[in-house]
């Protein structure tokens, strides 16, 4: 099997590395890659945006499946072209991508099939939008239709924040088209998880569940960033929760894009709030999340390639998902400055000591190799992950490798994992069988 990533960060580098174990690789190519995938993959230097590029690429080099990484190739219709091609590309079409690609399309189809979402309200005026948030009161959130590069939501604790919000949105379009049009929502408190399930169009397979920590300050402070950490299990998604996640949010969807003709195929994330009053969907996404992958495939039993050609070929049906017993943790290496200006460029030490303990992974993002050394090529730059018997021992594994890290002005959140620890557990071991199928 000839297969392709497309991508360039941690979560490609753990796809890569996950795949590069299945006894039925042939050969493995990432587009456009990074200096940690290139140590599995054969590293092939097209953008992840050049679907003209990688479309040739593809059929010059008979690869038999592409897997997407990030978003914007998913809601830019990669998989409705290359299908048209006749290559195997496993992936949502443009339409069903738009779940994630308009957070209108989303909360519209979340109302209509009843799925728990905020209470909110869809503008395309933004004096309407204000008047509507003066009425409501704080807290309140704003969020861009489109897709912003994770920056488009904002949490206003004060109504100049809200108004501000909207009026860089709509007024001073910050965000272009994708602001348009504003989603204005209920503020839920309660604690985010992330539920992510793989279909290929009829049957859902859950993966275990994880959870991320978007905020650059321990403690969950500071502005949101691609993600500074995750860790899985999050002990907060309980089997009875991932059940009904499972039933009332991954099933109706499912069948939703089904009876609309077309069927919804590839990874589907629900950012969800574990609420007071129960769950709530905060977001959909149509991939894998970041960094949440990394702390799930090192929990995978299964062959990701296996899996990835039963979806793909409508046998999902066949598979179960198998997990480790075991806590997985991911730290976030960072540049200082990171989510804003950052400097790169820099030597980074001490990663092949990091990775002496066999518990532990180093996936690379933001790297690149110049001169011989590996360099700080972004602002998020490696992701340190360690397994362990409960999340104490990961934990502990984790951090003892990110000890044997540096580079100037390196940055990492200390407290990842700490609503996980917080939580009394059972004993290893013990801890009630994930939820394996449909
Ligand atoms: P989204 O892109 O919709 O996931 O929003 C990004 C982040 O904003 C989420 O991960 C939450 O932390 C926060 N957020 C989004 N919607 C809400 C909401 N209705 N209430 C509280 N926080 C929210
Ligand atoms: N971890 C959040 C995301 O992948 O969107």
């Amino acid at each position: 099997m000839k297969v392709l990533v497309i991508g360039s960060g941690g979560r490609e580098h753990a796809i890569a590395w996950k795949l590069s174990q299945s006894p039925r690789l042939e050969k493995l190519y990432a587009a456009p890659g990074n200096a940690g995938i290139a140590e599995v993959a054969q590293l092939v230097d097209i953008a992840a945006k050049d679907q003209a590029g990688l479309l040739k690429f593809c059929k010059k080099e008979s690869v038999d499946l592409v897997l997407v990484g990030p978003e914007a190739p998913l809601t830019e219709g990669i998989v409705d072209r290359f299908e048209k091609e006749g290559l195997t590309i496993f992936g949502p079409t443009k339409f069903a991508a738009q779940l994630e690609g308009s957070k209108v399309f989303a909360k519209t189809m979340m109302k209509k099939l009843s799925i728990p979402t905020g209470e909110f309200e869809v503008f395309t005026s933004a004096e309407k939008a204000m008047d509507y948030v003066a009425k409501k009161g704080i807290p309140i959130v704003v969020k861009v239709d489109g897709l912003a590069g994770g920056k488009g939501v904002v949490v206003a604790h004060s109504l100049p924040k809200a108004m501000e919000a909207i009026h860089l949105d709509m007024v001073k379009k910050v965000f272009g088209k994708a602001g348009e049009k504003v989603v204005v929502e209920e503020c839920l408190e309660g604690e985010e998880a992330s539920v992510i399930g793989i279909t290929d169009g009829t049957t859902v397979r859950l993966f275990a569940s994880s959870q991320d920590h978007k905020r650059i300050f321990e403690g969950d402070h500071g502005p949101n960033t691609g993600g500074m950490g995750a860790y899985s299990p999050a002990p907060v998604v309980t089997p009875e929760i991932e059940k009904e996640i499972l039933e009332k949010v991954f099933m109706p969807i499912a069948r939703e894009f089904r009876e609309l003709g077309h069927p919804f195929k590839g990874f589907l994330y629900a950012g969800i709030m574990v609420t007071p009053q129960g769950v709530r969907v905060l977001e959909f996404n149509v991939r894998l999340g970041d960094p949440e992958t990394q702390v799930l495939l090192p929990r995978l039993k299964n062959d990701l390639l296996e899996v990835l050609l039963a979806a793909a070929g409508g046998r999902l049906s066949e598979v179960k998902l198998e997990w480790k017993d075991e806590d997985c943790v991911c730290v976030v290496i960072a540049s200082q400055g990171y989510p804003e200006e950052y400097e790169t460029g820099k030597k980074i030490a001490g990663v092949s000591t990091a990775r002496e303990n066999p518990d532990i992974q180093v996936f690379h993002a933001g790297t690149k190799q110049k001169d011989g050394h590996l360099v700080t090529a972004g602002g998020r730059v490696l992701n340190v992950v360690g397994s362990g018997r409960g999340i104490f021992e990961a934990l502990s594994k984790t951090y003892h490798a990110v000890d044997k890290l540096f580079f100037d002005k390196m940055y990492y959140r200390k407290d990842i994992g700490y609503k996980a620890a917080s939580v009394s557990r059972r004993a290893p071991g013990t801890r009630a069988p994930e939820h394996q199928s449909t």
